[in-house]
């Protein structure tokens, strides 16, 4: 079956069904790049405004090797998802919040602000062009990834000449292995991820590759991943590398408080407005390690891990598994809240989807 797409990315060529797509096996794929068909390309050089965008075939992006972002590391990346609905139109969630998260980085990192209607428009070329790579119902998302680096040369520390704004996208699953099933955690003590006045708050490239070491060690001792303690007292809980964390505690759910050093997750602020919602007490405030390891319930969330239940967490030489390797309540209740309107199960009361 083949069909049109509508608007801009129709001027590049129609594209096939996601039926077309028999190689990938819906059933086990996980959060690996999948390439796609285009990428959504804007250019703008310092002080300048952004040119026109436009779509272009999937592939490497020629640059400098003078590059700040390769040399400096000025980059930022955002994360959203598209899905698929039954009646095969494409839903995507609080797309502005990306935007808007985009620009608070670019302020931190001296690069450009993108117009949010620039950043939406981008997105939804980027989705509509690729859309055929979009899983069918209940089978995972279209994960976009937007980059805004400094492409141009520099020599001596300074901002690029020139900036790029990216958006690739890819079919994604589960993130952790073995699906939604608790992951185990292991608690860092003597690494940290980000530092008071540093760059923790926002999504810079930077603040990723640094996590690296203490995780492959972690996932090399069976864990899952590792949660990360504030560089100041190395006690009150921060996040995980690729997620926000929160715990449940007499039904009261507690989350770490932002104050520059934790990214402000578009998942965790719909978590604590869910929660609020259905009527639970959520606290955004230090939350002691010591806490968390007496806690009813704990879990993380995210883009890419969505919600994502806690089984067990080792911190030094204790370990604390909760709700005996099963989903913990609240977890189960949220999860279900937040992706029944993101997938258009439920109808959207709180004005976050966007409709493709
Ligand atoms: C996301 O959840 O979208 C992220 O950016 C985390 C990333 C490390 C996969």
């Amino acid at each position: 079956r083949r069909q049109a797409i509508s608007s801009e990315a129709a001027t590049v060529h129609s594209v096939s069904d996601v039926d077309a797509l028999s190689g990938i096996d819906w059933e086990n794929f996980g959060f690996g790049l999948r390439p796609t068909d285009f990428m959504y390309i804007i250019k703008c050089k310092r002080g300048g405004e952004w040119g026109k965008g436009e779509l272009q075939p999937f592939g490497n992006l020629e640059i400098s090797p003078a590059a700040a972002v390769l040399n400096y590391g000025q980059g930022l990346f955002e994360g959203l998802k598209a899905y698929r609905t039954a009646d095969d139109s494409i839903l995507l969630f609080r797309p502005e919040e990306n935007a808007m998260r985009l620009n608070a980085g670019a302020d931190r990192m001296s690069m450009p602000s993108l117009p949010v209607d620039t950043f939406l428009h981008a997105v939804k070329q980027a989705v509509l062009a690729n859309r055929r790579w979009i899983p069918p119902p209940g089978k995972g998302s279209l994960y976009i990834r937007p980059l805004l680096i400094g492409s141009g040369g520099v020599l001596g520390l300074a901002p690029a000449p020139e900036f790029t704004f990216v958006i690739y996208v890819s079919p994604v699953g589960c993130y952790f292995k073995g699906g939604l099933a608790p992951i185990d955690l292991k608690v860092e003590s003597f690494y940290h991820r980000a530092a008071p006045g540093g760059t923790g708050g926002v999504k810079t490239i930077g603040n990723y590759a640094p996590v690296l070491k203490t995780q492959l060690t972690a996932k090399g001792k069976g864990y899952s991943d590792v949660l990360y303690l504030d560089a100041v007292e190395n006690k009150y809980v921060e996040e995980v590398s690729s997620c926000n964390i929160f715990m449940v505690k007499d039904n009261v759910i507690s989350t770490p408080e932002l104050k520059g050093t934790i990214l402000p997750g578009v998942t965790r602020k719909s978590i604590i407005e869910l929660a609020h919602s259905r009527g639970y007490e959520v606290l955004e405030r230090p939350v002691d390690v010591e806490e968390l390891l007496v806690a009813d319930e704990v879990f993380c969330t995210g883009t890419a891990v969505v919600v994502n239940p806690v089984g067990s967490i080792t911190y030094e030489s204790r370990r604390v598994k909760y709700n005996n390797g099963e989903v913990g309540k609240v977890a189960q209740e949220l999860y279900e809240a937040l992706t029944s309107i993101q997938m258009g199960h439920t109808e959207d009361k709180m004005g976050w989807i966007v409709q493709l």
